[in-house]
C-alpha cells in the first residue's frame, strides 16, 4: 500500500469545451493558481491560433509545441493535479476522444452566450458513455447571455446530463455582480480581471438576511433569492456518489478571463474529483492501489520533421509505479520494454522522471514499438479496454497515385493508422480502401507523411457518408443475409471486422429498423 498516498495526491482531468468558449483561458488560470506559469498568455501563446489557415504544417509546427501543453501538471493544495489537452479546433481528431479515457473526470466549459455547441456535445457523449464524472462551468458571466435556467435545461437536453448549480449568478453582462457560492454558502463580488480581493468573498449563510441588499442592492438582492429558492426547488441536492457514477453534474458560473468563480471552481473540484480510478482490461479489472505497475497507451505523437522522427507514446499509468530504467513487458509484442528517459510533463516544461504514479501521464520515446491501446505492465497479460476507436465522420477514397510504390503506400497506411491517426476500411463488393477520421486534418497529414516518410503517393476521391458503425449479429444465418443483401454498404476494418458505412442519419436509422437482429455500434468496442 506504499502508493496509496501518492494516489491520493493525484486528480487527472480533462477541460472539454466547443472552441471559443473559453477551454485555454481557464486551463491558463488554473495554472495561475498552482503556480505552475507566472503570467498570463502561457498557454495561449502555445496555442494554435484560431483562424489560421488551413496549411496544416503550419498546425503541425504549432502541435509541436502543444505536446508541450498535451499534459499539464501543477501542485495546488498539497495535490497533484494533471490536465489532459483535449485538442479541439482543426486539430480535433480522434485523439481528443481518446483522451478522454485518460482522464479520471472532466470540467465542460460553456460560453454563456452560445449555450450547448457541437463539440461539446459530442466530447460529452463520450464521457457519458465511460460514466465520466462532469462538473459544468458557465463561462463569459461580464457578457450577456442566456437566462441560467434556461441554459441548464439545454445542457440538460442536449448534453443528456443532471444538473445541479453550485453556484448561481447574480445578473450578467454590465449587471453582472458575482455569484453566490451555495456549495459554501458564500457570496462572491465580482470585479473585473482577477482583481477579487479577499473581501469580496462573504460568509454568508441565510439570504434572507437584510444584509444582502447592502451588497448587491435591492433589485438583485430579491431576484437572487427567488432564484436560488427556486434552483432549491428543482434540482435536487447535491451527492457526491451521483457526480461520481456520472449521474450528476454541478454546476458553476463565472468568468475565466476576469479570473472570477475559477478559484471557487478548483477548490470544490479538488474536494469532490476522483482519485485516480482503476480501468478495466480484458482479463479483469486493475485497480490502482495494487503494488504492480501497469498501463496504456492513448495516444502517439509523431513528429513531423525529417531531421527528428521520434514519436512519443502518451502512457496514463493504471497501477503500481512506474520506474525509470526499469524492464516492463509490452504485452502486445510480448517482449521486454525500457524507457531511459520517460517524461512527465509540469506545466508546459518536459523533464525526465524518475518514477511516476497512478494517474499520472508519462512521454515515452519510441520509434515505433508502440501503437494506440497497448499495454505495459510487469510481466502480466493485461488488456485494457476502454482505448476504443470512434466512429469517423470524414471519409474519403484512398487511391495509389505511383504504382511502383504500391507496398510502400500499404506499409505507410498501416502504420500511420496504429497511431490512431485515422481508420482504413475496405469495401466488401470491390475491395476499395477508404480512410475515416473524426477531423478533416487528418487527410493532409496522411497524404503528406506518406509521402516524406515512406515514399508513397496517394490522392484521394469525396465520399458522402454520414457515419461507420461496426455490426455484430448472434446469428451467422441472419448476419450472411445481411451481408448479401448490403454488400456495397458493407466495408472491413483493418482487422476484419464488419462495418456499415451509412449515407445519411436517415438511412442508418432505417437499416437499424430493417434489420432489428442486427447490432451496431459507434465505437469498436463492443
Ligand atoms: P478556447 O480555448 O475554448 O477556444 O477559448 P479561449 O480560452 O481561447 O477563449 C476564447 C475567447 O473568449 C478569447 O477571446 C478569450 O479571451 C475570451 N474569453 C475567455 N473567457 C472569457 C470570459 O470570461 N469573458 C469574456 N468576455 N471573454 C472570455 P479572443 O478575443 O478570441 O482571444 P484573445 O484575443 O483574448 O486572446
Amino acid at each position: 500500500m506504499s502508493n496509496q498516498k501518492e494516489i491520493e495526491k493525484r486528480r487527472t482531468f480533462g477541460i472539454i469545451s466547443h472552441p471559443d468558449a473559453g477551454k485555454t483561458t481557464l486551463t491558463e488560470k488554473l495554472l495561475l493558481f498552482g503556480g505552475a506559469i507566472q503570467t498570463a498568455g502561457a498557454v495561449k501563446s502555445n496555442k494554435v491560433k484560431k483562424h489560421a489557415t488551413s496549411d496544416f504544417m503550419e498546425i503541425e509546427k504549432q502541435r509541436g509545441i502543444s505536446v508541450a501543453t498535451s499534459v499539464m501538471g501543477f501542485e495546488y493544495e498539497g495535490l497533484q493535479i494533471n490536465i489532459l489537452d483535449t485538442p479541439g479546433h482543426k486539430d480535433f481528431a480522434e485523439d481528443t476522444y481518446r483522451t478522454l479515457t485518460a482522464v479520471d473526470s472532466v470540467i465542460v466549459v460553456i460560453d454563456v452566450a452560445k449555450g450547448v455547441e457541437e463539440q461539446t456535445e459530442k466530447l460529452v457523449e463520450v464521457c457519458r458513455m465511460r460514466k465520466t464524472p462532469i462538473i459544468v462551468f458557465i463561462n463569459k458571466l461580464d457578457r450577456e447571455g442566456l437566462d441560467g435556467m434556461d441554459l441548464l435545461d439545454e445542457v440538460e437536453e442536449k448534453l443528456g446530463l443532471n444538473v445541479r448549480p453550485l453556484s448561481w449568478p447574480i445578473g450578467m453582462g454590465q449587471r453582472f455582480q458575482g455569484v453566490y457560492n451555495l456549495y459554501e454558502k458564500k457570496l462572491c463580488l465580482f470585479s473585473p480581471h482577477g482583481k477579487q480581493a479577499e473581501e469580496g468573498v462573504i460568509e454568508f449563510d441565510d439570504l434572507q438576511d437584510p444584509e444582502l441588499e447592502k451588497h448587491i442592492g435591492g433589485a438583485a438582492a430579491s431576484e437572487l433569492r427567488d432564484e436560488v429558492e427556486m434552483v432549491d426547488t428543482v434540482y435536487p441536492d447535491f451527492d457526491r456518489e451521483a457526480y461520481l457514477s456520472g449521474e450528476q453534474s454541478p454546476v458553476f458560473f463565472g468568468s475565466a478571463i476576469n479570473n472570477f468563480g475559477v478559484k471557487e471552481l478548483l477548490d470544490c473540484f479538488i474536494e469532490i474529483a476522483p482519485t485516480p480510478l482503476g480501468r478495466d482490461a480484458e482479463e479483469r479489472r486493475v485497480l490502482p492501489s495494487e503494488d504492480k505497475f501497469s498501463g496504456f497507451v492513448f495516444k502517439i505523437h509523431a513528429n513531423m520533421d525529417p531531421k527528428h522522427r521520434d514519436r512519443i507514446a502518451f502512457c496514463r499509468i493504471v497501477s503500481g509505479q512506474f520506474e525509470r530504467n526499469k524492464n516492463y513487458h509490452h504485452v502486445r509484442l510480448g517482449k521486454n520494454f525500457r524507457s531511459h528517459n520517460p517524461t512527465s510533463f509540469m506545466a508546459s516544461k518536459k523533464s525526465v522522471v524518475e518514477e511516476a504514479y497512478p494517474g499520472d501521464v508519462i512521454g515515452l520515446y519510441d520509434s515505433g514499438t508502440f501503437k494506440i491501446g497497448d499495454s505495459l505492465t510487469e510481466g502480466e497479460t493485461l488488456n485494457f479496454k476502454g482505448i476504443p476507436s470512434f466512429s469517423p465522420e470524414q471519409f474519403r477514397y484512398v487511391n495509389n497515385a505511383d504504382p511502383m510504390k504500391s507496398k510502400q503506400l500499404n506499409k505507410g497506411l498501416l502504420e500511420l493508422m496504429d497511431e490512431g491517426l485515422a481508420q482504413l476500411f475496405t469495401k466488401e463488393d470491390n475491395n476499395r480502401k477508404i480512410i475515416g477520421t473524426v477531423g478533416a486534418l487528418q487527410f493532409d497529414v496522411i497524404q503528406y507523411r506518406l509521402e516524406n516518410e515512406y515514399g508513397a503517393k496517394c490522392n484521394y476521391e469525396p465520399m458522402h457518408l454520414h457515419k461507420a458503425c461496426w455490426v455484430k449479429c448472434s446469428d451467422p444465418k441472419v448476419l450472411d443475409a445481411f451481408i448479401n443483401r448490403r454488400k456495397k454498404d458493407l466495408a472491413r476494418d483493418k482487422q476484419g471486422r464488419l462495418v456499415y458505412l451509412a449515407e445519411t442519419a436517415w438511412g442508418l436509422k432505417t437499416v437499424q429498423e430493417a434489420h432489428p437482429e442486427i447490432e451496431f455500434f459507434f465505437t469498436d468496442e463492443f
